[in-house]
């Protein structure tokens, strides 16, 4: 299986020392907020003995950790892309041509964590509706997804260049279809492909959880790694993001406030009309 996901999501996870880079990045993002993540999926009654797929699972990072969380459930990772889905533990399911390869009604829930924004609006009403195809009555969908315009707080002026760099991220995601603002989008989203009880919520994790040097992953220089790579960003901005990211480092009054942005819903049964396939 050679499916990958461009030319019809914006995620490029780049090859060689960038994949790597990449690879650690989602390891360490869901390190960083996962567990919060966990409480308010299990808040809006997550199976703790059911199925559960990871969709869009990239290479895992959240599939192991629902895994460990949830040891009487049956958690699929499940991906567009067979590289990084050949890097997740079985059992996993590749996804061709839009279509979750189970039956119908036959899942608890679907978790599709930082998936959404990189699919065009279109391909996003497509996903939820095989996603409907395949909830079982009553099963439910998290998603989690990110608000640029909503990132959350620092304390002072975290990183010179940061702003800069987010609006560039941002442009070159949205020229390749994807949205950093998707999750405002999503409530209204699911329910035209007829979930009930849509539920976004808010909820943050601070350098109360976690020491500062956990949010190096959203807020230093490392996650620039790969566009300086890829001759997107110049060595400079990064050196400038980098400096302004150590001395706030070394502030001992330094706090940090990232928002988490979720939209949980339910599946009331098997909808009339499905639009799985391309
Ligand atoms: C930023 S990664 C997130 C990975 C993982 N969910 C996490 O939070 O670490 C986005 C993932 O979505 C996958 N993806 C892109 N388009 C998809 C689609 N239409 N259906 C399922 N997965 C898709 C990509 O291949 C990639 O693995």
């Amino acid at each position: 299986m050679t499916t990958t996901t461009a030319p019809t999501s914006s995620y490029s996870p780049g090859s060689g020392y960038a994949r790597d880079v990449e690879y650690e990045r989602l390891e360490r993002q869901a390190a960083l907020s996962f567990p919060r993540e966990f409480e308010l999926m299990i808040a809006h009654g997550l199976t703790r003995t059911g199925t559960v797929i990871d969709l869009g699972s990239g290479n895992g990072a959240v599939t192991r950790r629902l895994r460990e969380e949830l040891p009487d459930a049956t958690v699929y990772g499940s991906d567009v892309d067979a590289e990084l889905l050949a890097s997740v533990e079985p059992p996993t399911l590749a996804i061709v041509d839009g279509t979750i390869p189970v039956p119908d009604g036959s899942v608890d829930d679907i978790v599709m964590r930082f998936v959404a924004q990189h699919l065009r609006p279109a391909l996003r009403a497509e996903v939820f509706a095989e996603i409907r195809r395949v909830l079982r009555p009553g099963g439910r969908l998290h998603v989690i997804d990110v608000d640029d315009s909503d990132a959350g707080h620092s304390s002072g002026r975290v990183t010179r260049g940061l702003v800069e760099l987010f609006s560039e991220l941002r442009a070159i995601q949205s020229a390749d279809g994807g949205d950093r603002q998707v999750v405002k989008k999503i409530p209204a989203e699911l329910e035209r492909a007829g979930f009930i009880d849509v539920d976004p919520v808010t909820s943050a994790v601070t350098t109360n959880d976690h020491p500062v040097a956990a949010f190096s992953v959203h807020m230093g220089p490392d996650r620039y790694v790969p566009l300086v790579a890829a001759g997107v960003l110049t060595i400079e901005q990064l050196a400038v993001v980098g400096w302004s990211w150590e001395n706030f480092r070394r502030d001992p009054e330094a706090f940090i406030s990232i928002n988490i942005h979720t939209v949980h819903a339910v599946s009331p049964g098997p909808a009339t009309t499905t639009h799985h396939g391309s």
